[in-house]
């Protein structure tokens, strides 16, 4: 009989700013961690790329580090999930293994015009019917088609079945499962939903949306559902059957474990995305979230969620500390922010990448509104860290109106949520609690969830939740008064920021 206490499961999580792989016990607890930050590229005001083999080197570099950490072999790891920032963009050779371009990261605005276009030509409302997004240089879709425009020959050989399409999920499973020898190419249906590609319904890419956009079929992954055995890891994990994948925001509901429709979770990564889960019902949303697929374990039917999903949040962070230089590290907001009372009058709206939920504007750029001789770097501090409240709060006005549920707590996770000046305040404009579980790492623990479910180290999402403990929480202490004037406010800023591009 083997011995159970000698069992892990490991997970990538594939982010946007860095590469992860953590190893988890039976208890949902945390062995190990290895880590690595890869290249932001700015080709040009707008434009985000990645090295997709400079990020395929360093998740390597960091399972063999969090295995090494752990004390542990590829004999004692009995699933691999995969998480993953979403929409980022990669088409390679399927021959050579090569990529053809950067990938376009989710953040890049490169395909504005071309989104206006479709929408003229193909309308707004057909694309959110059948794929339940609208139509916004966020997703992948737009994204494929510009690479085909832009790198000559690209089309024909993506038409002659010579170039595969993928997100880092496709990527790092067709890679770890042997490449291009014998690689599976295959993305899960979270990730397949943030494509503007894949129809809800069907779950499977619909054609007519795929020739309106101008992407041919034969590029596409096969979709399979997030918790199912996509094939064997070759290499470090040996034998370790590829167990998961999910997109990240959805691998964070699985593992902060909201398994019951009303049940939500907000992540304070690189950007911040709400979701709520909505079961097996399709919501459709009139005020500017996203129907999305939560997640689908093997043949079971999937779970759909409302997604509110914001831009820019700690990456603000960055940029205060790496383009600004008011800081020197990111935990240093909070020391600054805390030195003063209050923002002195300022507010922050990082329309970086235009302004996602729930206006979809992508002709928005960044303002800070409401400077006097009086403002000093750190109320800018402060400004930058009630950004990320006062964002939530839209969301959250949002998803009551759409599902017409209340928010009575808001379960967070993710790398801000350390922060506790932010949490407080988010409690505070919200007027609810905020709740945060034992384990943080919630994105990486839901893809190692789904990974332990279908190789049956878990039996079933009952003893997930068993796993599920309380480690923080913040309660409102805001006066009603202050927090309706500086939110009317922080609406006017918001204004401020549309209509900057033509
Ligand atoms: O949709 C983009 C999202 O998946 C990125 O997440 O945590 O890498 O900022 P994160």
């Amino acid at each position: 009989m083997s011995d159970t206490r000698r069992e892990f499961i490991a997970a990538i999580d594939q982010g946007t700013t860095s590469s992860r792989c953590i190893v988890f016990d039976r208890d949902g607890r945390i062995v190990s961690v290895g880590q690595k930050e890869h290249e932001q590229i700015f080709p040009e005001p707008g434009w985000v790329e990645h090295d997709a083999a400079e990020i395929w080197t360093n998740v390597r570099e960091v399972v063999a580090e969090a295995l090494d950490r752990a004390g542990i072999t590829r004999e004692d790891v009995r699933a691999l999930g995969i998480t993953n920032q979403r929409e980022t963009t990669l088409l390679w050779d399927r021959t050579t293994g090569e990529p053809v371009h950067n990938a376009i990261v989710w953040q890049d605005t490169r395909t504005d015009a071309l989104c206006r276009e479709l929408g003229r030509n193909v309308g707004q409302d057909r694309f959110r019917r059948e794929t339940g997004l609208p139509l916004a240089s966020y997703f992948a879709g737009p994204k494929i088609r510009w690479l085909l425009d832009h790198v000559e020959g690209l089309r024909e050989r993506a038409e002659a079945g010579e170039i595969a399409f993928g997100t880092m999920d496709s990527w790092l499973i067709w890679n770890l499962t042997g490449g291009t020898d014998g690689g599976v190419h295959v993305t899960d249906v979270t990730n397949a939903s943030r494509t503007l590609l894949m129809n809800l319904r069907t779950m499977d890419w619909d054609p007519r949306i795929c020739d309106s956009i101008g992407v041919p079929m034969a590029m596409l992954p096969e979709i399979r559902s997030s918790s199912e055995v996509y094939g064997e890891a070759r290499g470090v994990l040996e034998g370790v059957p590829v167990a998961s994948a999910l997109g990240d925001q959805q691998a964070a509901l699985f593992g902060q474990t909201c398994f019951s429709p009303g049940e939500a979770k907000s992540t304070y990564g690189t950007g911040t995305f709400l979701l709520l889960n909505t079961g097996s019902q399709v919501v459709n949303s009139y005020n500017g979230l996203l129907t999305t697929v939560g997640y689908r374990i093997g043949d079971q039917d999937p779970v759909y969620a409302l997604e509110g999903s914001i831009a820019v949040t700690g990456s603000l962070v960055q940029w205060m500390r790496d383009q600004m230089g008011l800081i020197n590290s990111a935990a240093e907001i909070e020391t600054l922010a805390s030195s003063v009372e209050d923002n002195g009058g300022a507010y922050f709206v990082p329309a970086f990448s235009g302004l996602f939920a729930p206006y979809w504007r992508s002709d928005a750029r960044g303002v800070i509104a409401g400077l006097t001789r009086y403002v000093t770097k750190a109320h800018i501090a402060r400004a930058v860290l009630e950004a990320t409240a006062w964002q939530t709060r839209e969301i959250v006005d949002a998803m009551a109106k759409d599902s017409g549920v209340e928010l009575t707590a808001l379960k967070v996770d993710g790398g801000m949520t350390s922060n506790n000046l932010l949490m407080q305040c988010i409690s505070d404009v919200l007027d609810a609690p905020v709740v945060r579980p034992m384990v943080a790492e919630t994105t990486c623990l839901g893809a190692a969830y789904a990974a332990g479910l279908a190789v049956g180290f878990w039996p079933d999402t009952d003893a997930l939740r068993a796993n599920w403990r309380r480690a923080a929480e913040w309660t409102p202490r805001m006066a009603a008064d202050v927090r309706e004037r500086e939110y009317e406010n922080w609406l006017k800023a918001v204004e401020r920021t549309m209509g900057w591009i033509e």
